[in-house]
């Protein structure tokens, strides 16, 4: 096993590149099971999410070469049906996009339910309505298999009654090849919606309005292959925002889209940092040395992400004064706080709000990265106490920051992974 060690106190310094972005390349590799054709993707992101997707792509039988670091062969032409194992679906929430794409190329999906991170309920019962409307039988069976069949699907008036990325992507999945119009009404707006639609434009679909809350589908009858290019990473780029904010340094992000970072942005010069885009299109993070309080609310885009609402949260940890975060997207996207209170910080949590007095200084502690972006706010807090912080159960971290520790060493973090044996291997004391 392995874990991070960081010495805080360090100010981040320099150029970062960011990634391509996770959950526009978690609907785009499944994606490419609709063109039944050789596609290359390029800007990938080297993550254990997109290593997983890859193994399902592979085990329905897809060819996958890599060609440079980032840049993938994908030909779907020769898959084949077949069922998807909850062992392979249940460590990542983006395995769902399975369903609506081998029920677009197939008329038949059967994917055990996604796994990912544990925020309190996750249902899907939005996804299982858009495709019940496309003229589909969709059920969740007792063994947690979602299958979805239908002799042909049909487009359709589909109104979400709530803001879901994963639902209007896999709806748009589903429906590409379908016959008709399918509109999408209170849809998704986030940037890997754009994403998803833009690489299936490519590939011949006929999509329009997606960034916008009503996405029309004409169904086309076949798809084919494209080159298409990953958006980069908005969680990813805002990590490193406010991990720069918040150790007083000032770091530069290249390979970024300043629109998708507006939102992170606003907050963060609430608290006092300056943030610059340049001509070249990256962006300036300067933090200064007084951290200000500010309140945040976590929304669909363009609101402020959810995805960074624990980095956000370790920041405002040793702001001046108190902060409050509402968070209205999960209704428990708070398990992470228990681990900061170790490092010395003030929240208290009731329900969906945390209220947050800020503190002088946290001081390294023993950590878990109990999710994703909960990990990453580990991270940022490790960057910033005194002494030494060590965060287990990385894997978390793994799923979606492709060369964490690297990235940060170069930006003048004390940080490294190391191997330490798991309890029940320690020699015990003679
Ligand atoms: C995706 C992202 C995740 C991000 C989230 C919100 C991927 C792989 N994951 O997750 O990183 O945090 O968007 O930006 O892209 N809901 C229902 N029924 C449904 C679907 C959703 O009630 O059928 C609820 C959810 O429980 C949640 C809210 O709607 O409270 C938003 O969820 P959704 O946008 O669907 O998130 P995910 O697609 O799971």
């Amino acid at each position: 096993m392995e874990k991070i060690v960081i010495e805080g106190g360090r100010k981040l310094v320099g150029e970062v590149t960011i990634g391509g972005a996770k959950n526009a390349a978690l609907a785009i590799l499944p994606a490419t099971i609709l063109a039944g054709d050789l596609c290359r993707i390029e800007n990938v992101p080297e993550i254990s999410d997109v290593t997983m997707i890859f193994h399902i792509l592979k085990q329905l039988g897809a060819e996958v070469k890599l060609i440079k670091p980032g840049s993938y062969e994908i030909n779907t032409k020769n898959i084949v049906w077949q069922e998807i194992s909850h062992e392979l679906t249940r460590h990542l929430r983006g395995s769902y996009y399975f369903v609506g794409a081998m029920l677009g190329r197939f008329g038949r999906a059967r994917v055990a339910m996604p796994g990912g991170c544990d925020f309190g309920a996750r249902p899907i019962d939005l996804h299982i309505r858009g495709f019940e409307a496309l003229g589909a039988d969709a059920t969740i069976e007792a063994n947690a298999m979602v299958d979805a069949r239908a002799d042909s699907l049909q487009g359709s008036l589909i109104y979400m009654d709530l803001v879901s990325v994963g639902a209007t992507a896999n709806i748009i999945l589903a429906s590409v090849l379908a016959e008709g119009t399918t509109t999408i009404e209170n849809a998704a707006r986030e940037p890997h919606i754009v994403d998803l639609a833009n690489f299936l434009i490519q590939c011949g679909a006929d999509i329009r309005g997606a960034g916008t809350d009503v996405i029309k589908i004409h169904g086309v009858k076949s798809l084919h292959g494209c080159d298409y290019s990953v958006i980069p990473d908005q969680i990813e780029a805002g990590t490193y925002m406010v991990a720069a904010a918040a150790t007083s340094g000032k770091v530069v992000l290249k390979n970024v889209i300043y629109k998708h970072l507006e939102s992170i942005a606003a907050k963060l010069r609430d608290c006092g940092a300056e943030i610059i885009e340049n001509e070249d299109g990256s962006v300036v993070v300067e933090g200064s040395a007084a951290l200000c309080s500010c309140k945040v609310k976590t929304l669909p885009h363009p609101g402020f992400p959810t995805d960074m609402q624990p980095q956000i949260t370790a920041l405002l940890s040793v702001a001046d004064g108190t902060s409050i975060i509402s968070e209205t997207v999960y209704d428990n996207r708070f398990r992470y706080v228990e681990q900061l209170s170790r490092m010395g910080a003030d929240i208290s949590v009731n329900g969906k709000i945390a209220v947050v007095v800020g503190v002088e200084r946290l001081m390294g502690a023993p950590i878990k990265a109990v999710d994703l972006r909960a990990g990453a706010a580990m991270l940022i807090a490790g960057l910033m106490a005194e002494g030494v912080t060590e965060i287990e159960d990385i894997e978390h971290i793994d799923r979606g920051y492709e060369d964490v520790v690297k990235k940060l060493s170069r930006l003048g973090a004390n940080i490294k992974r190391v191997n330490f044996p798991e309890p029940n291997t320690i020699p015990s004391a003679v």
